[in-house]
């Protein structure tokens, strides 16, 4: 086993998320200056320094990282060397469980790293199959949405069971993304859902609906760069996640704090229930005013992605 690092991003849904558990299409992009990197080093035994666990592999068992302990262990299979000695150390500047793809990011860079470390080349179907197996366990039923997009070097058009589609973005505009401070539960969400569809089909799937509309409304937006149409897809997205159930008063105060400070649009990004929201802003200097004005209304912590970067790389 050579030395090997495997890197991922940061993942932020444009819009769609939730629906797209139920076929709708959604945007999502990778935010490449959150990045997160697992790096393999030779080692006597099998251990793995990280913010999210240290210890052994074995005991990392009944632990918050199970589920990518069984991946390693899966790998560890995979490449016939159940018995090999490594130390794994996993840095990462995402958040866990704000709705930016932490567990995806982390098994996406983890498989990059044992299959560089084995010297072997990995398609994108093998990450997906692989990242796919630990999201499951994980998060009960993923889109695999997380995955495609903390794995993608550009935004993605996304539908489950499908292979996601590279999307052309917009030449201006800046989102501005805020963290509520409040971890966010995907599978806790996800599942509200499913009980408000059997408990309200028709209301609930009209939600469902949409979502699905304004992410095809706001496809047709990013190409011909009009900012203000995806503004206003964004804000009816996010009413369909208010009736779905899935924002919270910390969400809905910092999506009113950008919307009266310029935004163009603002609603949550990712499963909701806490975790962060976006906003979309016309320029670099507008996304300031509305970074300050989340701050002091309690975000934890903002980021800004410039569109114009995603058209630089
Ligand atoms: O909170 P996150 O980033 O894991 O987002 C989950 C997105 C959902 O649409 C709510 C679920 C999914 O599997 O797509």
């Amino acid at each position: 086993m050579k030395n090997a690092t495997g890197e991922s991003f940061a993942k932020i849904i444009l819009l769609g998320e939730h629906a797209v558990v139920y076929g709708q299409p959604a945007i999502a992009l990778p935010v490449k200056s959150i990045r997160l990197t697992a790096s393999l080093t030779d080692g006597t035994d099998q251990s793995i320094h990280s913010s999210f666990y240290t210890g052994s592999l074995q005991a990392a068992a009944h632990t918050d990282f199970a589920g990518i302990a069984d991946l390693i262990a899966a790998l560890l299979k995979h490449f016939n060397a159940v018995d090999a000695g490594f130390t794994l150390t996993i840095k990462s500047a995402l958040p866990p469980e704000r709705g930016m793809g932490s567990s995806a990011a982390c098994a996406t860079a983890v498989v990059r790293a044992f299959y560089a470390a084995f010297e072997q080349p990995l398609s994108r179907a093998q990450l997906l199959a692989w990242t796919a197996t630990s999201e499951h366990a994980i998060h009960g039923n993923p889109s695999g949405l997380d995955a495609a997009t903390t794995s993608a070097y550009r935004p993605q058009w996304f539908v489950k069971g499908q292979a996601p589609v590279p999307i052309q973005f917009p030449k201006n505009g800046t989102l501005v993304i805020a963290d509520t401070g409040i971890a966010g539960q995907t599978k806790i969400a996800v599942g509200a859902v499913a009980k408000h569809l059997a408990d309200d089909p028709d209301q609930t799937t009209a939600s469902i609906e949409a979502i699905g509309q304004a992410t095809v409304f706001a496809a047709k937006a990013l190409a011909e760069d009009d900012l203000l149409a995806l503004g206003t897809q964004m804000d009816h997205a996010q009413l369909a996640l208010q009736a779905l159930g899935v924002s919270n008063a910390a969400l809905d105060q910092l999506i009113q704090t950008a919307k009266a400070h310029g935004a163009l649009g603002a609603k949550l990004t990712g499963s909701g229930q806490g975790g962060c929201m976006i906003a979309l802003a016309q320029n670099a200097r507008d996304a300031q005013t509305i970074r300050q004005a989340l701050t002091q209304a309690g975000a934890t912590a903002t980021w800004q992605y410039d569109f114009s970067e995603e058209r630089t790389h």
